[in-house]
C-alpha cells in the first residue's frame, strides 16, 4: 500500500516520457539549487537559516509549512531543500491518506532524517491529523490496538523525519496543525514581472528555445506573477512558432498567446466575461457575490477564490460593502472608455435606491 500513497522523488525516465502534461513541464523546469529559485528572498533567507543551524548542531531541520496560490513554487522548494540537504524525500498527498493505517504505514517506512512532503495537508481528514500531532512533536506514533475496554495503546518510535507540507487553503489547516510547523509557517507571494522573465530565460534554456528579449517580456506581462503559467505559456509560443515557422519574437509570442484568449494583461476569456457582465448587464453597479455568481453560471466559490484574486491584484476590480464594481482600469483595459461615466452616476443612483 505504502508504494501507492508515497513515491520516491526520483522518477523513471520511461515515467517521464509517457507524461507529457503540465506535470512534466513542472518537473524538467524545477530549479534544483538555491541560485535558480527566483525571487521569494525571505523564504530563502529565512529556510537557509533553519538548514543550517540544523545541520551545524547534527539535528535533522524542524517541520515547515509552505502555502500559497498555485504554480508559485511550494513542491519546488520541498525539492530544492531535499537536494541542498542530500536527503531523501517520500511524496503524498491529504487525499491519499485516507486512513490512520496509511499514515502509520508512510511514517513507519521512513528512514532516518528523510524529509516527508504532504502536499495538500488541508485534505488530510481529523482522524488522521491527529495521529500527525505526536508524530511530528515527540517522534512517537499512538496506535490502538482492539476495540471497546479491552482496547489498549501502544506507543512506536518513529525515526526522525522533517515534515514539509504545502496547501493552498491554509485557512483549513486547523491551527493545531498550523502551530507544529516548528520550523516555520511562509507565505510564497506573487513574482514580480522582472522575476517571471528571469524564470522565463531559464526555462527557455532549458528548452533550448531561442527567445529575444522583447518575446520575453511579453511573456513575463501575461503570466499572472506565476511561474507555472509562465512556463506553459512558453511551451506554446514555442510550438506555435515551430508550426508556424517563425522565430520567437514579441509578435510570435502575441499571436500564440492571442490564440489562447489571454490578453496583454493576463486576463483569460473567463476574466474578462466576468467584467464585461459588471460593466454591462448591471451597468456599472456594485453587485453582490450570489448575483453575480447566478449571472455567470460559477460557482461562488470560483468566483472568490479563482477570478477575482487576480483582477483585484491589477486594480480592475474593487470589494465594496456593496458589492463587486469594475474600476475606472476595468473599462479602459476592455475599451469601455465611453461609459465610463455612467456607472458613476448609476452607483450613486443605487444607493440612493438603498437610502
Ligand atoms: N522561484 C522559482 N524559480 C524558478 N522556477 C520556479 C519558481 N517557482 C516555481 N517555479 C516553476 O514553476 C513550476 C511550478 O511550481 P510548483 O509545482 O512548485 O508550484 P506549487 O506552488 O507547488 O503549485 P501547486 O499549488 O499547484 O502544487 C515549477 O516546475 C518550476 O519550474
Ligand atoms: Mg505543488
Amino acid at each position: 500500500m505504502s508504494s501507492k500513497k508515497v513515491k520516491n522523488s526520483d522518477k523513471s525516465t520511461a515515467e517521464k516520457t509517457t507524461n507529457n502534461g503540465d506535470s512534466f513541464l513542472d518537473q524538467t523546469l524545477r530549479p534544483t539549487k538555491w541560485e535558480e529559485y527566483i525571487g521569494q528572498k525571505h523564504i530563502k533567507d529565512n529556510v537557509k537559516i533553519l538548514l543550517r543551524a540544523a545541520e551545524e548542531r547534527g539535528h535533522i531541520p524542524e517541520h515547515i509549512l509552505f502555502y500559497g496560490p498555485p504554480g508559485l513554487g511550494k513542491t519546488t522548494l520541498a525539492h530544492l531543500i531535499a537536494k541542498e540537504t542530500g536527503k531523501q524525500i517520500k511524496i503524498t498527498s491529504g487525499p491519499a491518506i485516507e486512513k490512520v493505517g496509511d499514515l502509520a504505514s508512510v511514517l513507519t517506512n521512513l528512514s532516518p532524517g528523510d524529509i516527508l512532503f504532504i502536499d495538500e495537508i488541508h485534505r488530510l481528514n481529523k482522524m488522521v491529523e491527529e495521529i500527525l500531532y505526536p508524530a511530528m512533536e515527540s517522534g512517537v506514533l499512538d496506535i490502538i490496538i482492539g476495540k471497546g475496554p479491552s482496547a489498549r495503546t501502544i506507543q512506536l518510535d518513529l525515526p526522525p523525519f522533517t515534515l514539509i507540507a504545502a496547501t493552498t487553503r491554509v485557512a483549513l489547516v486547523s491551527s493545531p496543525l498550523r502551530s507544529r510547523f516548528s520550523g516555520g509557517v511562509f507565505r510564497l507571494e506573487f513574482y514580480s514581472n522582472e522575476e517571471i522573465a528571469e524564470i522565463v530565460k531559464r526555462s527557455s534554456k532549458l528548452l533550448k528555445v531561442k527567445l529575444e528579449n522583447e518575446a520575453l517580456k511579453e511573456i513575463a506581462q501575461r503570466s499572472r506573477f506565476t511561474p507555472r503559467t509562465a512556463n506553459y505559456f512558453l511551451k506554446r509560443c514555442r510550438d506555435y512558432a515551430q508550426v508556424h515557422k517563425k522565430t520567437l519574437d514579441q509578435e510570435t509570442v502575441k499571436g500564440a498567446l492571442d490564440m489562447l484568449s489571454v490578453d496583454g494583461m493576463g486576463l483569460n476569456s473567463g476574466d474578462r466575461r466576468f467584467l464585461e457582465t459588471l460593466i454591462e448587464k448591471f451597468n456599472g453597479r456594485a453587485v453582490g457575490l450570489k448575483t453575480i455568481s447566478a449571472a455567470l453560471s460559477e460557482e461562488e466559490t470560483t468566483i472568490e477564490e479563482v477570478v477575482e484574486p487576480y483582477l483585484i491584484q491589477l486594480g480592475l476590480l474593487e470589494r465594496t460593502a456593496r458589492g463587486r464594481v469594475a474600476t475606472k482600469k476595468a473599462y479602459e483595459h476592455l475599451g469601455f472608455s465611453d461609459k465610463i461615466k455612467k456607472p458613476a452616476s448609476s452607483s450613486q443612483g443605487g444607493q440612493n435606491n438603498l437610502l
